[in-house]
């Protein structure tokens, strides 16, 4: 299913002294299959924009098209709608309601899937639950208020999963888990994306979970989309993204750090990469293997792109590197890291600049 919004607008309380216009024109489209992400400031509208998607907000300004159901026009099947487009709130322990998790799990299915009988509603309530990662057995009877916030999360998932929907939208879904819940709901949306749930669309703040798990996302802003692209893309626009209140990956202030001691590392942001191509540098630094094309490439580009500091650093690198060969090597990069922090100044302008300069056409204004 497509989605595609034009100039979608949205104002609560309409009419009234406490009229806010929270969307004000969203240009956008989705591909089917994507995993796509929505950034932006508090209050950008990210949460108004996804709840039109299934209509829990219906449009009332602008177009959106989600598949084959028009949301603008009122005679839509929303039912329908909602059965394939999954909504699993910004705090989803708030959607359970029911006395025990296996019939708040099963309340979707009763729903959307009136032609299942009874076995077979048991048998994917026992799927979606352990599909989630939910002993069954030993959380069926259970209130949903009893559990823990990760448990409850993942029955508000399991609930949203059961019908199996072919668009998921999760708002903030790992907001407030610990390193290990994140990283188990991440590994489940994708295993189920590409199978059933053709589309995984997820709003976080979180731009590490972006950069690693998206195949492109939207950036909001006072209502409206800013910038579009890949994360590679989005995230070479650090300026524009500081200037909006918001941060960059991990590994882009990585590459921020050492681009101010003139290497340029040419990555996708995600941390396998950023690693695989710091790893070619320091192996040609040191005259290994194949990475000596890479970090020549790099050099040179390094060369292009800085003023006469950067050899200078390059040498500094590649001391530390020799000096460092061995066990000290973290008390390298550490030195590394803090004359970057140090240098940090009128340098980091130039690159700002220039980044802001070559991302043209990710730009969505
Ligand atoms: N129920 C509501 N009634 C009135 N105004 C609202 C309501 N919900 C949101 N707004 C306003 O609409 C704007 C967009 O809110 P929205 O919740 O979509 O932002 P958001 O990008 O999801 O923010 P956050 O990152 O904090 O979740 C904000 O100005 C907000 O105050
Ligand atoms: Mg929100």
């Amino acid at each position: 299913m497509r989605i595609v919004a034009q100039g979608l607008t949205y104002t609560y309380n309409p009419k009234s002294p406490f009229a806010s216009q929270a969307l004000k024109g969203v240009d956008l489209s989705i591909e089917e299959g994507e995993f796509f992400g929505i950034i932006g400031h508090t209050g950008s509208g990210k949460s108004t924009f996804v709840q039109h998607l299934n209509a829990l907000i219906r449009c009332t300004g602008g177009k959106l098209q989600v598949g084959e159901f028009d949301l603008t026009d009122k005679k839509c099947d929303f039912l329908r709608l909602r059965s394939k487009v999954g909504m699993v709130f910004q705090y989803p322990e708030y959607q359970l309601f029911a006395e025990t998790a296996e019939k708040d799990v099963e309340f979707g299915l009763k729903n959307f899937c009136k032609e299942m009988d009874e076995a077979q509603r048991a048998q994917a309530v026992r799927e979606a639950i352990e599909t989630v990662g939910l002993d069954y057995d030993a959380i069926r009877d259970r209130s949903p208020f009893e559990l823990s916030g990760g448990q409850k999360r993942r029955v508000a998932i399991a609930g949203v999963i059961v019908t199996k929907p072919e668009v998921l939208i999760l708002d903030e879904p790992a907001a407030g888990l610990d390193p290990l819940g994140k990283k188990e709901l991440m590994d489940l949306l994708h295993s189920i994306h590409g199978g059933w749930c053709k589309t995984v669309i997820i709003v976080s703040h979180d731009m590490d979970e972006i950069a690693e798990n998206c195949t492109r996302a939207a950036v909001f802003s006072e209502g409206r989309v800013v910038l579009c692209g890949t994360p590679a893309e989005i995230f070479s626009r650090d300026e524009k993204l500081f200037s909006l209140g918001l941060d960059v990956p991990t590994t882009a202030h990585c590459a921020l750090l050492l681009r101010k001691h003139g290497i340029r590392i040419d990555t996708d942001f995600t941390c396998d990469d950023f690693a695989q191509k710091v790893l070619s540098l320091w192996q040609a630094e040191r005259g290994e293997g194949q990475g000596s094309a890479a970090v020549k490439e790099n050099s040179a580009a390094a060369k292009d792109s800085e003023e006469d500091s950067s050899p200078v650093a390059v040498k500094e690198n590649s001391a530390a590197a020799k000096d460092s060969e061995g066990d000290s090597s973290p008390a390298a990069t550490q030195e590394n890291f803090d004359a970057a922090k140090d240098s940090e100044g009128d340098s980091s302008a130039a690159e700002t600049k220039s980044a802001d300069g070559q991302g043209g056409d990710g730009d969505a204004e």
